[in-house]
């Protein structure tokens, strides 16, 4: 360990679990775990800025959360509408820069409208890469990549033989954004649950126990923490004895 160096990840990866279980435990329904869910968010990305995170990306819909009941999904896409228009000017003023992953199939209209605004009002801005997978599964995601490459290859644009990882990479949402250095889950679950299969090839994991609605700065600290102790070898070997033999 190198105590001198900062070690802060460039890009931190966050699957927010737990709300419903938080409200739960309180004997609350669970739209008050995700509502304050969304505070935990808030102060996640104030905690990035300070960390000096540079890229954030946040899970806040899966392509598999369709199969929860249709009031819990109102609630959530409420939820997501009202943060877009209650927060949007305060991220803007504060040089965040907003990119959104995933699907527009099955959102309201005004949702996509929402979403295509703040993108573009803050395309230019320098300060965090906020990144919110709304609608998103890592496997559509892949496949609308495939997609695009065979038709490529079809109208005779593209060689079979010159598809790269970087050629694959840049037909994904993510395009332009390096891999997630840190994935956090919160609420001790350990699964991807189809989050960034492809970027996270070689992300360190941090499973949290904290429920997401609980999340806060020291939570981040913690996380950040933690990937400090690891030794990222990406097949290498490690670097205390890395390249001298
Ligand atoms: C995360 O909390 C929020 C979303 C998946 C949208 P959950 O709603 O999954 O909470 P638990 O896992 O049921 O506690
Ligand atoms: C993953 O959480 C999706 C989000 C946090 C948005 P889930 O709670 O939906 O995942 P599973 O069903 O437990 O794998
Ligand atoms: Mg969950």
């Amino acid at each position: 360990m190198n105590d001198e160096s900062p070690c802060i990840p460039a890009h931190v990866a966050i699957i927010m679990d737990g709300n419903g279980r938080w409200a739960t435990q309180r004997g609350l329904p669970r739209f008050e775990g995700h509502r304050r869910g969304v505070e935990a968010l808030r102060r996640t990305i104030i905690a990035a800025e300070e960390a000096g995170i540079r890229y954030l990306t946040v899970y806040s819909f899966s392509s598999e959360n369709w199969r929860r009941p249709l009031p819990e999904i109102a609630e959530l896409m409420g939820l997501l509408r009202r943060f877009i228009q209650h927060d949007l000017a305060t991220l803007h003023a504060r040089n965040v820069r907003i990119r959104v992953i995933g699907v527009q199939d099955g959102l309201s209209p005004d949702i996509i409208a929402l979403l295509d605004d703040a993108e573009k009002l803050t395309a230019h801005n320098t300060g965090l890469t906020f990144i919110v997978a709304f609608n998103y599964g890592s496997r559509r995601e892949m496949i609308d990549a495939v997609r695009d490459l065979a038709d490529e290859v079809r109208l005779g644009r593209l060689s079979p033989a010159d598809i790269t990882e970087e050629l694959f990479s840049d037909r994904l949402d993510t395009r332009g954004i390096p891999d997630p250095d840190l994935v956090v889950r919160t609420s001790g679950e350990q699964r991807l649950s189809n989050f960034l299969l492809w970027q996270a090839s070689y992300s360190e994991l941090v499973f949290s126990p904290v429920l997401w609605p609980d999340f806060d700065r020291n939570a981040l600290v913690a996380a950040i923490e933690e990937f400090r102790q690891r030794d990222r070898r990406f097949g290498g070997t490690p670097s205390a004895v890395g390249g001298v033999l």
